[in-house]
């Protein structure tokens, strides 16, 4: 079996028996059939032309997310995702997030810088706090059994709950967590009505999508006072640009959509390709088969 493989060491290590590899750099893919394409990063514009090559049988994407190859996946082509790479990290961002956010970390690092000695506001602990997950699916159920020892009361949600479900979910959270995968139904799910049901003590943090939320409303929900503040790992758009009036907000936390990344993902990305390679190549069940109709 040929199959496209990103050019970087721990990918040129694998060995698996059967497979034939072709090595591909971010802006270069060499020509040729292929059985199948481990897609690690891509530039996007080259992503059609690859996943249209004839003979192209599967695409095993090292991402948690899919909405970047849905669309241009042609049908018949079978797609898996790599959600059990990435649950752990993203789940303790989260976890870091809520626990930062609920201690007062980002107002402390700002009086840090300014050398000041000094109680800077609100705290909190996670005991008793009413814990809303949006999206309840592999990284959801990791984060509410992370969340369980530290007191918080979780209630999942999913993009098929019912609208009484999240009208009374929303109205009595604490923190929400958005978790959604991207798909034309979660886009702006988050919006102006919704962000209105939350109580004003309440924190909202996403970690899915960065279009889960409509930024115009998120804005206005926090300068109206209507939350008690937002913690981004994911933005609409990314790179946020500078003159979003997120930057400067003291009660808005901000990572660059680095929840998913430790320092040894490339090595554990290669591993899980090497899993996955030979789990097809022996006949086993293949991890992480998405069902493509659903978008993710
Ligand atoms: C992913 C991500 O989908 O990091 O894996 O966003």
């Amino acid at each position: 079996m040929r199959v496209l493989l990103p050019d970087l060491p721990p990918f040129r290590a694998l060995a698996v028996p059967g497979i034939t590899p072709v090595y591909f750099e971010n802006d270069q893919v060499p020509p040729g059939e292929v059985d199948g394409f481990v897609l690690w990063f891509l530039r996007p514009d080259l992503r059609r032309t690859v996943l249209h090559r004839p003979g192209l049988k599967w695409v095993l994407t090292l991402t948690a997310g899919i909405d970047h190859v849905v669309a241009d996946l042609p049908p018949g082509v079978a797609l898996y995702n790599a959600h059990t790479l990435h649950d752990r990290a993203v789940a303790q961002h989260a976890v870091a997030l809520m626990l930062a956010a609920g201690r007062g970390l980002h107002r402390y690092r700002d009086t840090q810088r300014r050398r000041e000695w000094a109680d800077s506001g609100p705290m909190h602990t996670l005991e008793g706090r009413r814990v809303v997950i949006w999206g309840y699916g592999h990284i959801g159920r990791l984060l509410d059994g992370m969340l369980a020892p530290l007191g918080a009361h979780v209630t999942g949600l999913t993009s098929r709950s019912t609208a009484q479900d999240v009208e009374a979910a929303l109205t009595s959270a604490d923190d929400l967590v958005m978790l959604l995968p991207r798909t034309p139904a979660t886009r702006h799910i988050l919006n102006a009505e919704r962000l209105a049901l939350l109580p004003s003590s309440a924190w909202v943090y996403n970690l899915g999508r960065g279009d889960l939320i409509d930024p115009d409303a998120l804005n206005a929900a926090l300068d109206a006072g209507q939350l008690a503040g937002a913690a981004l790992d994911v933005t609409e758009p990314e790179p946020l640009p500078a003159s979003s009036p997120l930057w400067e907000r003291e009660n808005v936390i901000l990572t660059p959509h680095v929840g998913s990344t430790t320092d040894d993902l490339i090595e554990r990305g290669a591993a899980h390709a090497a899993e996955v390679l030979s789990a097809m190549q022996q006949g086993r069940d293949v991890p992480g088969r998405v069902d493509v109709s659903r978008g993710y």
